[in-house]
């Protein structure tokens, strides 16, 4: 009899199951009516009297531990369709990963917010373009160099000579002007920001894709001296209150005057260092008034309406910010060149 308790004793401490159905029948093994401890109460009438004071003991202890183990393992159960209905199945796995803002799309946003402040709104075009928006309507002469196939991916293209209709991957912003000229009526004071495309063999200094920011102001009485306020503005916010513009001439097709602006070296204050090649002065944009033959192909009266417009690469600013070098980290998307922009 000592033998089958203890025997029983070390069935009943290693039980283990892994559904209620399982612990169902273990109690039903031991303990139910015709279980194997119930039964050996039934034999414990043949114990000798001497030893029944033992046996007895030994035997209650084995049916308490056995019950006592069951109702542990119901409690896990339990606990564990607590816990499983419990769950988020829809969350994401632990730790979450941020990822973090791009630092063109933080550099052309700082851009936006800082001429939205001065009454510009936002207005975006088709990348895909024709011709005439890209560079007919902006007063471009059919044989400018900036058409050359060199230059500019074509979608669409007959042989010979480039035509309105052609269809071509937008190689500027300025795009967008055309776009908003002939579909609004002055006052127009619209920001412009997109990606544009040039024929370029990819190096550290030139991509066949990078990004621009256009404004364009149109409404009466615009002066050249409208559009040196607003860029001077725009550097003293974007660079820091101690920012110097330079205004020096220059052409475009689709602006005259045309100018370049060159910001003092953020750098070195304008002392000259390596950056602006001891100069002092960094150019950070294109500039002008809206060529008349432009408000004109746009549908909009060259003696009633003046202009100006600007374009920016976003790259070169966030390379004056950022100290980019070179151009290709901006879309290689290497973490750990994004991550270092997780707190800006
Ligand atoms: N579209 C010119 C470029 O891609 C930049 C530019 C220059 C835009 C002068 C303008 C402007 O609006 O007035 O190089």
């Amino acid at each position: 009899m000592k033998e089958k308790i203890e025997a029983l004793l070390k069935q009943v401490q290693q039980m283990q199951a892994q559904s209620a159905d399982e612990l169902e029948s273990l109690r039903i093994k031991y303990l139910s009516k015709k279980g194997e401890i119930t039964s050996l109460f039934g034999e414990f009438r043949n114990v000798a009297p001497e030893d029944k004071r033992e046996i007895g003991q030994y035997l209650n202890e084995l049916k308490n531990l056995a019950q006592q183990r069951i109702e542990e393992l119901r409690e896990q159960f339990e606990a564990n369709k607590e816990a499983a209905e419990k769950q988020d199945l829809t969350r994401t796995p632990d730790p979450i990963d941020l990822g973090s803002r791009h630092p063109l799309s933080l550099v052309k946003e700082e851009i936006i917010d800082i001429f939205s402040r001065i009454g510009f709104t936002v207005e975006e075009g088709p990348e895909v373009e024709d011709d005439r928006h890209v560079f007919g309507m902006l007063n471009f002469a059919p044989e400018h160099p900036a058409r050359d196939m060199q230059d500019t991916f074509f979608v669409e293209k007959e042989e010979g000579q480039q035509k309105p209709d052609d269809i071509l991957l937008r190689t500027h912003t300025s795009s967008v002007q055309t776009r908003i000229m002939t579909t609004q009526k002055p006052p127009i004071r619209v920001l412009c920001p997109g990606r544009v495309y040039r024929n370029e063999a990819i190096s550290a200094r030139a991509h066949c894709f990078f990004h621009q920011v256009e404004g364009l102001y149109i409404d009466k009485n615009v002066s050249f001296a409208d559009l040196r306020q607003a860029l001077l503005y725009f550097a003293k916010e974007m660079f820091g209150p101690d920012t110097k513009i330079r205004l020096r001439p220059s052409y475009f097709p689709f602006t005259e005057p045309s100018a370049e602006m060159d910001i003092s070296c953020n750098i070195c204050g304008g002392t000259g260092c390596g950056f602006c090649k001891q100069t002092g002065w960094v150019e950070i944009l294109g500039c002008g008034m809206v060529d008349p033959n432009v408000l004109e192909s746009c549908g909009i009266d060259s003696k009633e309406y003046t202009g100006y417009a600007f374009g920016m690469g976003v790259e070169r600013i966030a390379n004056l910010k950022y100290r980019v070098k070179d151009l290709r980290l901006f879309s290689e998307n290497d973490v750990r060149f994004l991550k270092q922009f997780e707190a800006c």
